[in-house]
C-alpha cells in the first residue's frame, strides 16, 4: 500500500514536471539546444576575461557554458537563468556535480537584474534578441560585452565575428560591446 502511494506520488510529480516543461518551452519559444564545446571555447576566448568579472548566461539551459567558463576562470561570478523546469533541474544537477560554483537560477531572464554584468552570453532567436536589446539598453553598463551564438542584434554593429567549424558547417559568434 505504502509503495503504491509512493509510486503514485512520483507519477504525479513526473507528469507535473513534463507538462510544465512542455508549457514553458512553448512559452519561451526557444528549445534547449546546447552550444557545442568548440563554440563555447570561441565565446570564452572572445570575452577576453581577466578573471574577476560577473558573467551571465540568459537562457542557460543545463549550465554547460557557465560551467566551462567558471572552470577556466574560477574567480569569476557565473550566473545563469533558465525558465524550463526540467532543463533547469538538469542544469542544477550538472552544476552541483561539477562543483563549479555556478549559480543557476530558475526564472525568466527578462526579469533578471543584470546591472552588475561584465559579460553576457546568449544563444537565443532573432525575435528575443530584439527584446534583449531593449533590456540591455536600459540595464547594462557601457562597455559590457555581449557574446551571441548564432544570432545578431538588428541595428547594432558587432565589434567582432568569429566563425567556428562545426558538424553542420560554420557557426558564427557575434561579439558586441554595449
Ligand atoms: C538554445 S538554448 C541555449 C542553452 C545554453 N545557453 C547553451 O548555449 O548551451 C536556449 C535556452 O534558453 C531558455 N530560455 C528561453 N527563454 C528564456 C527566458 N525568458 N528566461 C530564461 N530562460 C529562457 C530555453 O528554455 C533554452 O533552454
Amino acid at each position: 500500500m505504502f509503495i503504491l502511494d509512493l509510486t503514485l506520488i512520483f507519477a504525479i510529480i513526473f507528469v507535473i514536471l513534463i507538462v510544465s516543461t512542455v508549457i514553458a518551452t512553448i512559452w519561451a519559444s526557444v528549445p534547449f539546444v546546447p552550444t557545442p564545446r568548440k563554440t563555447i571555447d570561441a565565446m570564452i576566448k572572445a570575452a577576453e576575461l581577466k578573471g574577476d568579472e560577473t558573467v551571465y548566461d540568459l537562457g542557460a539551459g543545463d549550465g554547460r557554458m557557465l560551467i566551462r567558463v567558471k572552470k577556466k576562470y574560477p574567480n569569476i561570478t557565473a550566473i545563469g537563468y533558465e525558465i524550463v523546469p526540467l532543463v533547469w533541474f538538469m542544469g542544477w544537477l550538472r552544476t552541483f556535480v561539477s562543483r563549479s560554483g555556478v549559480k543557476l537560477k530558475f526564472g525568466n531572464s527578462f526579469k533578471a537584474d543584470i546591472g552588475d554584468a561584465d559579460c553576457i552570453l546568449l544563444y537565443m532567436i532573432t525575435r528575443l534578441m530584439a527584446l534583449f536589446a531593449k533590456k540591455f539598453d536600459k540595464e547594462l553598463r557601457p562597455g559590457t560585452k555581449v557574446i551571441s551564438h548564432g544570432f545578431q542584434f538588428k541595428d547594432r554593429e558587432y565589434i567582432k565575428m568569429i566563425e567556428v567549424p562545426g558538424m553542420l558547417g560554420m557557426t558564427r559568434v557575434y561579439v558586441y560591446e554595449w
